[in-house]
């Protein structure tokens, strides 16, 4: 990857820093629009973008999936190795470093996942980073993208002119030729989501998951 981007290095040291308040910062468990929506695909080739802590990684793996985990942050990266050696499937993940918005995996796969693949302010070009996964589905495979459409229901104090796309913007965003694409599905849906002080909250996210035809 590109190591001396004033981007990269921002980013990174975002990311890492994040990652370093906690010795976790995520559940642990898969997101479960990635198991809903996976559960009856074949096991195939996965890309996860923007992995995290990697339990979605080896949530595929555990399924017979060969995952390439990619994640801008070392912190998360480690620490998803150790949940992959943990979990027993760390042959069956590679982990990459890459800043997405300069360098992407090699490669097509059955299935390129991006779950809540959002950074602060401009550290990520989200829009070209989602043409470059379109890219990389093999034919019959699955683009899988899951994003937040608004603030968490208890942050007040946010800033007002963040723009979260519907799923169709992200959908127009993409500029798939429908000849060579289906859309399987395009939702928003309001999912409770605990709050930092325990109490239940609500958080809307937004879900498009699309199928390269097969040639
Ligand atoms: C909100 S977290 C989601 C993590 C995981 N997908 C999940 O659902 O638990 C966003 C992730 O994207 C990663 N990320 C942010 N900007 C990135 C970039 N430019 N390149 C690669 N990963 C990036 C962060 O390090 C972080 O792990």
């Amino acid at each position: 990857m590109t190591e001396h981007s004033e981007q990269t290095d921002s980013g990174a040291a975002f990311w890492d820093a994040r990652y370093a308040e906690h010795e976790r910062i995520w559940s642990g468990d898969p997101n479960t629009i990635l198991v809903r929506e996976t559960t009856d695909l074949p096991p195939g080739i996965a890309l996860d973008l923007g992995c995290g802590e990697g339990a979605d990684a080896v949530w595929l793996a555990r399924h017979g999936w060969r995952v390439t985990a990619t994640d801008i942050s070392r912190v998360a990266l480690d620490r998803a190795a150790r949940h992959a050696a943990d979990a027993g499937v760390a042959g069956r993940i590679d982990f990459q470093r890459h800043d997405l918005g300069e360098s992407f995996p090699a490669g097509t796969f059955d299935l390129v996942s991006a779950h809540f693949l959002h950074s602060p302010g401009d550290l990520l070009p989200r829009e070209e980073v989602l043409r470059s996964a379109a890219a990389a589905v093999a034919p019959g495979g699955i683009l899988l993208v899951v994003g937040h459409a608004g603030w968490p229901s208890w942050e007040h104090d946010h800033d007002h002119d963040v723009h979260f796309p519907t799923p169709d913007e992200v959908y127009l965003s993409l500029g798939l030729p429908s000849e060579q694409w289906e859309l399987q599905l395009s939702e928003e849906h309001e999912r409770i989501q605990t709050r930092p002080d325990g109490q239940p909250g609500t958080r809307t996210d937004n879900v498009l998951k699309m199928r390269r035809l097969p040639t």
